[in-house]
């Protein structure tokens, strides 16, 4: 696949949306879990400001077209991953896993000391991929400070906080 991954820019955000939304609509598969295909998205404003202040990067094809985008920021020495999201048509072509792996090597680079992000327990593509790229779930005694302030915020945002997990990756 011809496909590129790099920093977003501020021309991109308009496009990020869409794919947010896109990508969601593979919750459709979990009745539990489908009103998320129709849930609010992040606004282009609001992915301006992250491409400013938080670390994003985008999957762009040759002609221009982006597929992906992954969203993070730097916490307590660790890059935490916000966003992850891959549009539904492009999904299973490994382009999340380049995106994952972008920000592994930003985060090694910078000398951060893990990578870390709140997922769902028990989808096949949440915690089963990002373990099989070394993360490894933390129990409740394990997770801490930022970590529980997320899995709180989506709890009240109506996620099932049983099915969510936080996760990281210690780097060397
Ligand atoms: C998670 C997501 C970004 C993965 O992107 P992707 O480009 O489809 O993933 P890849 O093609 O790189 O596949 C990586 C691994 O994910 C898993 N996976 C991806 N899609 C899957 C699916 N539909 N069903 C089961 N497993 C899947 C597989 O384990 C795969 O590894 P493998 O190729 O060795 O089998 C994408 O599925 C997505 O946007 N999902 C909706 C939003 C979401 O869940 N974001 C993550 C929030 S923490």
């Amino acid at each position: 696949m011809n496909m590129t991954i790099r920093l977003a820019r501020h021309a991109d955000a308009a496009a990020l949306p869409a794919i947010e939304r896109s990508a969601a609509g593979l919750f459709r598969l979990d009745p539990q879990l489908a009103w998320l295909a129709d849930a609010e998205v992040a606004d282009a404003d609001l992915h301006c400001q992250a491409i400013e202040q938080a670390r994003v990067w985008v999957a762009e094809h040759v002609d221009g077209q982006l597929s992906g985008f992954l969203r993070a920021v730097t916490l307590d020495n660790q890059l935490h991953i916000e966003e992850l999201s891959v549009s539904r048509h492009f999904q299973g072509q490994g382009i999340g896993r380049k995106l994952l792996s972008a920000a592994i090597e930003h985060a090694r680079a910078q000398q951060l000391c893990a990578v870390t992000l709140t997922t769902f327990a028990d989808l096949p593509w949440n915690a089963p991929f990002y373990q099989k790229t070394g993360f490894q779930r933390l129990n409740s005694e394990a997770t801490s400070g930022y970590l529980v302030d997320a899995l709180n915020e989506e709890i009240a945002q109506g996620l099932p906080g049983h099915r969510r997990c936080a996760m990281r990756l210690t780097l060397p």
